[in-house]
Protein backbone atom coordinates (compact mmCIF):
# COMPACT_ATOMS: atom_id res chain seq x y z
CA UNK A 1 0.00 0.00 0.00
CA UNK A 2 1.38 3.38 -0.73
CA UNK A 3 1.69 6.05 1.98
CA UNK A 4 -0.25 8.10 -0.38
CA UNK A 5 -3.29 5.12 0.03
CA UNK A 6 -2.42 4.89 3.62
CA UNK A 7 -2.75 8.75 4.70
CA UNK A 8 -6.46 8.81 2.89
CA UNK A 9 -7.56 5.21 4.82
CA UNK A 10 -6.67 6.80 8.03
CA UNK A 11 -8.59 10.41 7.28
CA UNK A 12 -11.85 7.88 6.02
CA UNK A 13 -11.22 5.95 9.80
CA UNK A 14 -10.85 9.20 11.05
CA UNK A 15 -14.37 10.56 9.91
CA UNK A 16 -15.81 7.65 10.56
CA UNK A 17 -14.68 7.89 14.52
CA UNK A 18 -15.55 11.55 14.56
CA UNK A 19 -19.13 11.41 13.24
CA UNK A 20 -20.04 8.76 15.88
CA UNK A 21 -18.47 10.89 18.23
CA UNK A 22 -20.50 13.72 16.79
CA UNK A 23 -23.95 11.79 17.16
CA UNK A 24 -22.89 10.92 20.57
CA UNK A 25 -22.21 14.59 21.52
CA UNK A 26 -25.62 15.18 24.07
CA UNK A 27 -24.27 18.67 25.33
CA UNK A 28 -22.77 21.69 23.51
CA UNK A 29 -19.91 21.14 25.50
CA UNK A 30 -19.01 17.75 24.37
CA UNK A 31 -19.91 18.73 20.80
CA UNK A 32 -17.31 21.48 20.78
CA UNK A 33 -14.94 18.94 22.52
CA UNK A 34 -14.82 17.03 19.33
CA UNK A 35 -14.52 19.65 17.14
CA UNK A 36 -11.44 20.72 19.05
CA UNK A 37 -9.99 16.84 18.96
CA UNK A 38 -10.84 16.93 15.37
CA UNK A 39 -10.55 19.89 13.41
CA UNK A 40 -8.17 21.76 16.16
CA UNK A 41 -6.07 24.19 13.93
CA UNK A 42 -2.49 22.77 16.06
CA UNK A 43 -3.23 20.00 17.72
CA UNK A 44 -6.32 18.44 15.76
CA UNK A 45 -5.63 15.12 14.44
CA UNK A 46 -6.34 15.81 10.64
CA UNK A 47 -3.67 18.67 11.11
CA UNK A 48 -1.36 15.56 12.88
CA UNK A 49 -1.91 13.99 9.71
CA UNK A 50 -1.94 16.73 7.04
CA UNK A 51 1.83 17.33 8.63
CA UNK A 52 2.87 13.89 7.29
CA UNK A 53 1.83 15.53 3.52
CA UNK A 54 5.99 17.02 3.33
CA UNK A 55 6.34 13.08 2.75
CA UNK A 56 4.73 12.46 0.03
CA UNK A 57 5.67 12.46 -3.87
CA UNK A 58 4.43 16.02 -5.01
CA UNK A 59 2.07 14.14 -7.33
CA UNK A 60 0.45 12.27 -4.63
CA UNK A 61 -0.04 15.51 -2.45
CA UNK A 62 -3.56 16.94 -3.88
CA UNK A 63 -5.46 13.70 -3.78
CA UNK A 64 -4.94 13.30 0.22
CA UNK A 65 -5.27 17.48 0.67
CA UNK A 66 -8.66 16.83 -1.23
CA UNK A 67 -10.00 13.88 0.96
CA UNK A 68 -8.55 15.90 4.17
CA UNK A 69 -10.73 19.05 3.12
CA UNK A 70 -13.96 17.17 2.44
CA UNK A 71 -13.32 15.07 5.92
CA UNK A 72 -13.31 18.60 7.39
CA UNK A 73 -16.15 20.03 5.56
CA UNK A 74 -18.31 17.03 6.25
CA UNK A 75 -17.39 17.17 9.87
CA UNK A 76 -17.50 21.00 10.13
CA UNK A 77 -21.59 20.41 8.32
CA UNK A 78 -22.21 17.53 10.96
CA UNK A 79 -21.12 19.73 13.82
CA UNK A 80 -23.39 22.08 13.39
CA UNK A 81 -26.52 20.09 12.68
CA UNK A 82 -25.93 18.26 15.66
CA UNK A 83 -25.79 21.52 17.66
CA UNK A 84 -28.81 22.66 16.23
CA UNK A 85 -30.46 19.69 17.12
CA UNK A 86 -29.42 19.85 20.73
CA UNK A 87 -30.65 23.75 21.17
CA UNK A 88 -34.17 22.37 20.28
CA UNK A 89 -34.91 19.40 21.67
CA UNK A 90 -33.60 20.93 25.24
CA UNK A 91 -37.01 22.50 26.14
CA UNK A 92 -38.50 18.83 25.31
CA UNK A 93 -36.12 16.59 26.35
CA UNK A 94 -36.33 18.71 30.14
CA UNK A 95 -39.85 18.37 30.13
CA UNK A 96 -39.51 14.49 29.19
CA UNK A 97 -36.43 13.64 31.92
CA UNK A 98 -33.74 13.34 29.09
CA UNK A 99 -36.35 11.65 26.49
CA UNK A 100 -37.64 13.28 23.68
CA UNK A 101 -40.76 12.87 21.42
CA UNK A 102 -41.39 14.90 18.85
CA UNK A 103 -44.87 12.99 17.51
CA UNK A 104 -46.40 14.02 21.39
CA UNK A 105 -49.36 16.84 20.67
CA UNK A 106 -48.22 20.15 22.07
CA UNK A 107 -50.27 20.48 25.61
CA UNK A 108 -53.15 22.63 25.68
CA UNK A 109 -51.98 25.84 28.58
CA UNK A 110 -54.43 25.18 31.24
CA UNK A 111 -53.65 28.20 33.78
CA UNK A 112 -55.10 28.52 36.93
CA UNK A 113 -57.93 30.48 38.83
CA UNK A 114 -58.28 31.43 42.28
CA UNK A 115 -60.42 29.03 44.08
CA UNK A 116 -64.15 31.29 44.53
CA UNK A 117 -63.72 31.14 48.16
CA UNK A 118 -60.43 32.40 48.36
CA UNK A 119 -61.84 35.08 45.77
CA UNK A 120 -64.42 36.22 48.46
CA UNK A 121 -62.13 35.70 51.41
CA UNK A 122 -59.29 38.17 49.17
CA UNK A 123 -62.62 40.88 48.41
CA UNK A 124 -63.94 41.08 52.16
CA UNK A 125 -60.14 41.48 53.28
CA UNK A 126 -59.45 44.48 50.52
CA UNK A 127 -62.94 45.59 52.34
CA UNK A 128 -61.61 45.53 55.79
CA UNK A 129 -58.20 46.56 54.93
CA UNK A 130 -59.53 49.87 53.77
CA UNK A 131 -61.43 49.99 56.93
CA UNK A 132 -57.91 49.92 58.52
CA UNK A 133 -57.55 46.22 59.63
CA UNK A 134 -54.34 44.63 59.11
CA UNK A 135 -54.11 40.80 58.09
CA UNK A 136 -52.97 38.22 61.16
CA UNK A 137 -52.89 34.20 61.03
CA UNK A 138 -52.46 31.42 63.84
CA UNK A 139 -51.25 28.04 63.33
CA UNK A 140 -54.14 25.13 62.44
CA UNK A 141 -52.90 22.99 65.12
CA UNK A 142 -53.93 24.51 68.35
CA UNK A 143 -54.19 23.68 72.21
CA UNK A 144 -57.02 23.43 74.21
CA UNK A 145 -56.06 26.47 75.97
CA UNK A 146 -56.12 28.76 73.01
CA UNK A 147 -58.82 26.80 71.42
CA UNK A 148 -61.08 26.97 74.71
CA UNK A 149 -59.80 28.13 78.18
CA UNK A 150 -58.11 31.26 76.99
CA UNK A 151 -61.77 31.73 75.25
CA UNK A 152 -63.45 31.66 78.15
CA UNK A 153 -64.98 28.04 77.11
CA UNK A 154 -64.45 25.34 80.32
CA UNK A 155 -63.21 22.03 78.87
CA UNK A 156 -66.82 20.25 79.93
CA UNK A 157 -68.46 22.63 77.47
CA UNK A 158 -70.13 21.01 74.09
CA UNK A 159 -67.99 22.60 71.81
CA UNK A 160 -64.80 20.60 73.51
CA UNK A 161 -66.57 17.54 73.20
CA UNK A 162 -64.88 15.05 71.25
CA UNK A 163 -68.44 14.83 69.06
CA UNK A 164 -67.54 18.12 67.76
CA UNK A 165 -63.89 18.64 67.96
CA UNK A 166 -60.78 16.67 65.85
CA UNK A 167 -58.08 15.90 68.56
CA UNK A 168 -54.45 14.98 67.15
CA UNK A 169 -52.19 13.47 69.83
CA UNK A 170 -49.53 15.03 72.01
CA UNK A 171 -52.50 17.49 73.75
CA UNK A 172 -53.49 19.08 70.31
CA UNK A 173 -56.35 19.60 68.20
CA UNK A 174 -57.37 21.10 65.42
CA UNK A 175 -58.83 24.54 65.78
CA UNK A 176 -62.73 24.54 65.38
CA UNK A 177 -62.84 28.23 65.09
CA UNK A 178 -60.45 31.14 64.11
CA UNK A 179 -61.02 32.78 67.24
CA UNK A 180 -57.86 31.59 68.93
CA UNK A 181 -55.86 34.13 66.71
CA UNK A 182 -57.43 36.74 68.73
CA UNK A 183 -55.82 35.32 72.45
CA UNK A 184 -52.81 35.17 70.17
CA UNK A 185 -52.93 38.40 68.75
CA UNK A 186 -53.77 39.93 72.18
CA UNK A 187 -50.59 37.89 73.64
CA UNK A 188 -48.55 39.47 70.70
CA UNK A 189 -49.68 43.07 70.40
CA UNK A 190 -50.53 46.20 72.38
CA UNK A 191 -53.49 48.07 71.76
CA UNK A 192 -54.71 49.75 69.60
CA UNK A 193 -55.02 46.43 67.41
CA UNK A 194 -57.30 45.82 64.85
CA UNK A 195 -56.80 42.77 62.97
CA UNK A 196 -58.38 40.47 60.56
CA UNK A 197 -57.34 36.35 60.66
CA UNK A 198 -58.46 34.16 57.53
CA UNK A 199 -57.56 30.17 58.05
CA UNK A 200 -59.35 27.00 57.60
CA UNK A 201 -61.15 25.76 61.06
CA UNK A 202 -62.01 21.93 61.71
CA UNK A 203 -65.40 20.17 63.03
CA UNK A 204 -66.31 16.74 63.46
CA UNK A 205 -69.44 17.42 61.36
CA UNK A 206 -71.37 14.85 58.76
CA UNK A 207 -69.95 16.04 55.46
CA UNK A 208 -73.77 16.90 53.66
CA UNK A 209 -75.45 19.77 51.69
CA UNK A 210 -74.05 22.36 54.34
CA UNK A 211 -71.94 21.24 56.46
CA UNK A 212 -68.34 20.29 56.07
CA UNK A 213 -65.68 18.67 58.18
CA UNK A 214 -62.73 21.31 57.21
CA UNK A 215 -63.74 24.97 56.01
CA UNK A 216 -62.90 28.64 55.63
CA UNK A 217 -63.16 31.21 58.26
CA UNK A 218 -62.45 35.51 59.19
CA UNK A 219 -62.13 36.59 62.33
CA UNK A 220 -61.92 40.08 63.16
CA UNK A 221 -60.80 41.83 66.30
CA UNK A 222 -60.55 45.12 67.85
CA UNK A 223 -59.38 46.34 70.93
CA UNK A 224 -58.67 50.08 72.31
CA UNK A 225 -59.68 52.24 75.18
CA UNK A 226 -63.48 53.42 74.66
CA UNK A 227 -64.73 50.65 71.82
CA UNK A 228 -68.25 49.89 72.22
CA UNK A 229 -70.98 48.01 70.69
CA UNK A 230 -71.54 51.18 68.66
CA UNK A 231 -68.46 51.06 67.01
CA UNK A 232 -69.29 46.97 66.31
CA UNK A 233 -72.49 48.15 64.86
CA UNK A 234 -71.22 51.02 62.73
CA UNK A 235 -67.73 48.81 61.58
CA UNK A 236 -69.98 45.72 60.27
CA UNK A 237 -73.07 47.99 58.72
CA UNK A 238 -69.86 49.64 56.73
CA UNK A 239 -68.48 46.59 55.62
CA UNK A 240 -72.22 45.03 54.54
CA UNK A 241 -72.87 48.22 52.59
CA UNK A 242 -69.35 48.17 50.64
CA UNK A 243 -69.77 44.33 49.88
CA UNK A 244 -73.41 44.24 49.19
CA UNK A 245 -73.83 47.90 47.74
CA UNK A 246 -74.62 50.76 49.50
CA UNK A 247 -78.93 49.62 50.43
CA UNK A 248 -77.99 46.76 52.57
CA UNK A 249 -79.12 46.57 55.73
CA UNK A 250 -77.81 44.55 59.23
CA UNK A 251 -79.56 43.19 62.07
CA UNK A 252 -78.13 42.16 65.35
CA UNK A 253 -79.84 39.19 66.99
CA UNK A 254 -79.25 38.25 71.06
CA UNK A 255 -77.00 35.10 70.89
CA UNK A 256 -74.51 33.40 73.23
CA UNK A 257 -70.85 32.97 72.85
CA UNK A 258 -68.18 32.22 75.63
CA UNK A 259 -66.19 34.61 74.86
CA UNK A 260 -68.16 37.50 74.05
CA UNK A 261 -70.69 39.20 76.06
CA UNK A 262 -73.37 40.68 75.15
CA UNK A 263 -73.30 38.17 71.72
CA UNK A 264 -75.07 38.46 68.24
CA UNK A 265 -75.77 36.60 65.52
CA UNK A 266 -75.76 39.61 62.47
CA UNK A 267 -78.28 39.22 59.30
CA UNK A 268 -77.96 40.93 56.17
CA UNK A 269 -80.50 41.72 53.81
CA UNK A 270 -79.93 43.33 50.39
CA UNK A 271 -82.31 46.27 49.02
CA UNK A 272 -81.71 46.94 45.44
CA UNK A 273 -83.13 48.29 42.36
CA UNK A 274 -83.40 45.44 40.06
CA UNK A 275 -82.90 45.61 36.20
CA UNK A 276 -86.88 46.35 35.42
CA UNK A 277 -86.00 49.47 38.02
CA UNK A 278 -88.04 48.13 40.85
CA UNK A 279 -87.39 48.43 44.61
CA UNK A 280 -86.27 44.50 45.32
CA UNK A 281 -85.12 43.36 48.48
CA UNK A 282 -83.71 39.87 50.01
CA UNK A 283 -84.49 37.54 53.01
CA UNK A 284 -82.78 38.41 55.76
CA UNK A 285 -79.34 35.66 55.92
CA UNK A 286 -77.49 34.93 58.73
CA UNK A 287 -73.77 35.82 57.85
CA UNK A 288 -72.04 35.82 61.31
CA UNK A 289 -71.21 35.84 64.95
CA UNK A 290 -69.84 38.97 66.78
CA UNK A 291 -70.28 40.61 70.34
CA UNK A 292 -68.04 43.00 72.53
CA UNK A 293 -64.77 40.77 73.83
CA UNK A 294 -65.56 39.44 77.22
CA UNK A 295 -63.48 40.74 79.99
CA UNK A 296 -61.95 37.39 81.08
CA UNK A 297 -60.66 36.71 77.38
CA UNK A 298 -58.44 40.20 77.83
CA UNK A 299 -57.36 39.22 81.22
CA UNK A 300 -56.45 35.92 80.37
CA UNK A 301 -54.20 37.25 77.40
CA UNK A 302 -52.69 40.15 79.85
CA UNK A 303 -54.78 42.48 78.61
CA UNK A 304 -56.11 45.40 80.82
CA UNK A 305 -60.16 44.68 80.99
CA UNK A 306 -60.18 47.82 83.10
CA UNK A 307 -58.76 50.04 80.70
CA UNK A 308 -59.30 48.43 77.12
CA UNK A 309 -62.86 47.04 75.43
CA UNK A 310 -63.00 45.35 72.32
CA UNK A 311 -65.01 43.43 70.10
CA UNK A 312 -64.92 40.50 67.86
CA UNK A 313 -66.62 38.69 64.93
CA UNK A 314 -66.19 35.38 63.05
CA UNK A 315 -67.77 35.20 59.64
CA UNK A 316 -67.77 31.46 57.32
CA UNK A 317 -66.72 33.06 53.58
CA UNK A 318 -67.82 29.87 52.13
CA UNK A 319 -71.04 30.83 53.26
CA UNK A 320 -71.35 34.18 51.71
CA UNK A 321 -69.72 32.27 48.57
CA UNK A 322 -72.98 30.20 48.91
CA UNK A 323 -75.46 33.17 48.89
CA UNK A 324 -73.40 35.62 46.38
CA UNK A 325 -73.53 32.82 43.78
CA UNK A 326 -76.82 31.09 44.84
CA UNK A 327 -74.87 27.81 45.37
CA UNK A 328 -77.19 25.58 47.85
CA UNK A 329 -74.31 22.42 48.33
CA UNK A 330 -71.67 23.45 50.21
CA UNK A 331 -69.69 20.15 48.97
CA UNK A 332 -69.45 21.63 45.11
CA UNK A 333 -66.62 23.88 47.24
CA UNK A 334 -64.76 20.77 47.84
CA UNK A 335 -65.33 18.23 44.91
CA UNK A 336 -62.62 20.26 42.53
CA UNK A 337 -65.19 19.58 39.74
CA UNK A 338 -63.70 21.53 36.78
CA UNK A 339 -66.95 22.27 35.32
CA UNK A 340 -68.15 24.19 38.83
CA UNK A 341 -65.11 25.62 39.12
CA UNK A 342 -63.73 27.00 35.70
CA UNK A 343 -66.96 29.22 36.12
CA UNK A 344 -65.37 31.58 38.82
CA UNK A 345 -61.75 31.40 36.43
CA UNK A 346 -60.40 34.47 37.09
CA UNK A 347 -58.07 34.93 34.60
N1 LIG B 1 -65.91 31.65 66.77
C1 LIG B 1 -67.33 31.75 66.54
C2 LIG B 1 -67.76 30.51 65.71
O1 LIG B 1 -66.94 29.84 65.15
C3 LIG B 1 -67.70 32.99 65.78
C4 LIG B 1 -67.43 34.26 66.54
C5 LIG B 1 -66.22 34.93 66.40
C6 LIG B 1 -68.39 34.77 67.41
C7 LIG B 1 -65.99 36.09 67.12
C8 LIG B 1 -68.15 35.92 68.12
C9 LIG B 1 -66.95 36.58 67.95
O2 LIG B 1 -68.94 30.22 65.63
Amino acid sequence: MSSEQSLVDKLKALEAEALDRVNEATEPEALEAVRVTFLGRKDGRISSILRHLGGLDPEERPRVGAEANRVKARLQEAIEGRGTTLAASDAGRDALGGEEDRTLPARPRWPGGRHPVTQVIDELWEIFRGLGFTRVRGPEAETEWYNFEALNTPLDHPAADEQDTLYLTGGHLLRSHTSPVQVRTLEAYDPPIRVLAPGMVYRRDTYDATHAPAFAQLEGLVVDEGVTFVDLKATLAEFARRYWGPGTRIRFRPSFFPFTEPSAEVDVKRVFTNEAGQEEETDWLEIMGAGMVDPAVLDAAGIDSERYTGFAFGMGPGRIGMLKYGISDIRAFFENDIRFLEQFADR
